[in-house]
This record gives structure tokens, sequence and C-alpha cells, in this order.
């Protein structure tokens, strides 16, 4: 059967593409400002104005464990958590810096206790750190910095030195993968491309080659996505919905897309843009019948909470994930020579050999599956386990008949109701 089959890469990425489903976390000093996680670059603040958000950053209805549950009860299996945005701003009580969670009301160390809680779920443990930092004294101005219009700023650049700030990431990547215990992905991001006036910064400024290496060596078997420039495990399509599986240099590749609620990584109070739980849920089954992952952003609030928006839409998916999870782990692209009708999206479990029918357009009565009367032994209705009628040509005795149907059509015989869930799912069990 024609499955696309990317090559292996230098990580351990079995887990990874059964697992399928993933939060992301952006929280950070941004999450005061509640308008965008670029809030600073946004507004042109500067390290002066933008203290006020550190001054005042005190989470104090954080619970982690409950973000761990939520996330779980969603059907998410890892996450992956901005340990430090482009903001340089860390949660974690780094040694090589008091620009941390430690020095402001919230007073501790705020990733210990997460990776810990999500840990407690079974679920896998990725770090976000941004290559970008807008707070290092020692990092230059690029066209993305905030002072990339401040005349004074940029001047002194001639006194920063970006050495020294490698120097400090490379000691805070250390730290990172040497005091959590057992880290499963390492999320860079990102590199940045040059303008008419500034360099950019990428592969060799970061000295990727280097860097991997010494994640390596802290964490065999870790994953590492794309976004130092040198691509490693897992390509990281963001804010759109790839139109197949995700190819470089024309070969398929191990992929997962990023998504927001409403557009906005970090907390944003005013957006209005949610996507529904329907819209949330399609993603998901879309993403999977193209082989990749998906990896749902929550931007938590600055008091730590995830607002009832994230909350309502997490549940909603929980929901359709508590019986249907089935057609998303361990599932991938279904064979091509499966035709998928009109308004459905296929998924396929290679292990069990089911072929799974999500159906996102509701029809009457009828499901045509072309080339497939011999091939299915057995069809129900995924939520309940309901049988579906399997119909031939030759037991296809509707007036009129259909001069559409041929020896090779399986035909599946709906409920004229569509089951109460957010998209119905039809379990076929393939013949082997
Ligand atoms: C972009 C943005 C950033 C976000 C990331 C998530 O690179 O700079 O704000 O964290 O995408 O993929």
């Amino acid at each position: 059967m024609n499955i696309p089959k990317p090559d292996p890469t230098p990580g351990n990425t079995e887990w990874f593409v059964h697992d399928r489903f993933g939060l992301f976390i952006h929280w950070g000093l941004y999450s005061l400002a509640a308008r965008h996680e670029w809030v600073k670059k946004y507004e042109k603040m500067d390290n002066e104005t933008y203290e006020k958000y550190f001054k005042h950053f005190d989470p104090d209805l954080y619970d982690p464990e409950m973000w761990a549950r939520v996330a779980s009860d969603a059907g998410m299996k890892y996450f992956v958590v901005t340990t430090k945005h482009h903001e340089g701003f860390c949660l974690w009580d780094s040694k090589l810096t008091d620009y941390k969670a430690t020095n402001t009301p919230a007073g501790r160390d705020l990733l210990r206790p997460m990776v810990e809680a999500f840990r407690k779920q079974n679920m896998k443990v990725g770090f976000y750190y941004s290559l970008l930092d807008w707070h290092h004294p020692h990092y230059t101005v690029d066209r993305c910095h905030p002072m990339s219009e401040n005349e004074e700023y940029i001047k002194a650049d001639k006194d920063r030195d970006i050495e020294k700030y490698i120097e400090y990431m490379y000691g805070q990547v250390r730290e990172l993968l040497t005091e959590y215990g057992k880290i499963d992905i390492m999320w860079f991001d990102f590199s940045v491309p040059p303008s008419d006036r500034f360099p950019g910064k990428g592969k060799e400024v970061w000295q990727s080659e280097k860097l991997i290496k010494m994640v390596r060596e802290l964490q065999p078997g870790i994953l590492i996505n794309d976004r130092l420039q040198i691509d490693q495990d897992i390509k990281t399509p963001e804010q759109f919905v790839p139109r197949g599986w995700v190819k470089v240099n024309g070969k398929p590749v191990i992929w997962e897309a990023c998504h927001t609620f409403s557009g906005s990584w970090g907390y944003h109070r005013d957006e209005e843009s949610w996507k529904s739980v329907e819209t949330l849920v399609k993603m998901l089954i879309d993403t999977v019948s193209k082989g990749g992952n998906l990896l749902l952003n929550v931007g938590p609030t600055a008091r730590g909470e995830f607002d009832e928006r994230a909350l309502d839409r997490l549940k909603g998916i929980g929901e359709w994930m508590k019986r249907h999870s089935r057609s998303i782990y361990g599932c991938t692209r279904a064979p091509e020579e499966f035709k998928c009708p009109n308004d459905c999206r296929y998924t396929y479990n290679p292990k069990t050999n089911r072929l799974y029918l999500h159906i996102f357009s509701w029809p009457f009565k009828h499901i045509y599956l072309d080339g497939m009367a011999d091939k299915v032994e057995y069809a129900q209705l995924l939520n309940d386990a309901s049988e579906i009628k399997m119909l031939y040509k030759d037991s296809f005795s509707m007036h009129g008949g259909d001069s559409l149907i041929d020896d090779s059509t399986l035909i599946l015989q709906l409920p004229v109701k569509k089951p109460n869930v957010t998209v119905p799912v039809i379990e076929l069990f393939l013949k082997s």
C-alpha cells in the first residue's frame, strides 16, 4: 500500500508520529500586555518601558496540575512551552540572568512545576527557546528588534558582542537540558532574514551545527525542529493548513503544524477571531489525514489561567477525542489507492489496518466509496460502535437505481440524522 515514508531523522520520532496532538503554551511578560507576544516590537518599547510587566508579573492563580489535566482531557499527548520568548524573559530559575520569574512577584521557578504536572499526566515534554532576545545587552539589532528604528540604540551596537549572547544562549540551553530530566522536544525559534539595513541571524550566528550537537549529546533521542536553518526532525508550518503531506526537496518529511486559537500566541484579551471547536477538530483531522501533527496553542493569562474561551475549545475537542481518538493516534495518511469521497477525510492506522472516514458534511443516507467493494469487512460509527450497513451494486435496490454505481462501489448506509458529534467518523475494518 502506498503511504509516504519520510526518511529516518536523528531523533526518536516514533512516539511523535503516533501521538499526533500536542499543546503549545506561550506564557511570559507579554501576557500582561494581553495584546500579542510581539507587543514590545509592535509598540517599539524600550527595556525601561517594558519593565512594568516584569514588576507586575504575579500569576497567583497558576495551577499547572490543572493545565496538564485540561490538556490531557483534550486528548493532547505532549506539550511545548516557551521557556523564553523573544522578549528574553525566562520562566525558569536560570543562573545566567536576573531576568527571570524568580525575581518578579511570582518569586519562583514556574517551569519546574509545569514539567512535573504534565509528566504526571504521561505527557511528553517540549521546550520552546527563542533564539531572538530583545533584552540581552549583547543581542545586536536586526529587523525584528523593537529598537530597529532607534538610532541611539543602533549606534550602541558597536559595543555589543553577539558572541557573548551566543555563549549565554548555549548556557541556557544547557541548563534546560540538564536540570529538568528527560526532554523530548527542543523547539528553537527562529532565524531572522536580513533586511536592507541589518544582517540576518541564521545558522552562522547561532552556530547551529554546534548547538545541535550539544543538544543531542545532552538529550539523546530528543526531537529538534527546523528553525535553526538546518532541518532536523520536524518541519513546522505555522498558522496555515498545508495542502498535502509536507515535502522538502520533493520528499515527504515529518511535520507538525502549529496553530493558535485566535491569531496571537500570547494571551490576547480583545482578539475576536476565535476558531470554533468544529474548525479545530477538522484541522486536527485534516492534519493527520496528511500525515502531520497538530500543536495547538494556549496563551495563559498573567494570573496564570487558561481563559474561558480556551477552556471551552479544549473541552469541545476533548468531547470529540474521547470517542474518536482512535482515528487520530497511530494514524496517518490513507494509502493513495483509497479515493476519499467529497467533504470527507480519511486517516488510516497501518497497525490495525483500519480506515477512518471523517464526514465533514453529513450527506443524505448514502456515501459511495468507489473501488472499496471488496476491501471492507465491517463498518461502524465510531462514536457508538453502531453498525453501518454495507450495500453493493446488487443489493442497492433504490427505485431508479443509480447508473453511477459499479461493481467496485461500496455503499454505506447512513442514518438520516447526523450523529450528535462534532465530526462523525466511520470506522472501516479492512480485509487483511
Ligand atoms: C513565530 C513568532 C512567535 C511564535 C512562533 C510560534 O515565529 O515569532 O511569536 O512564538 O512563531 O511558531
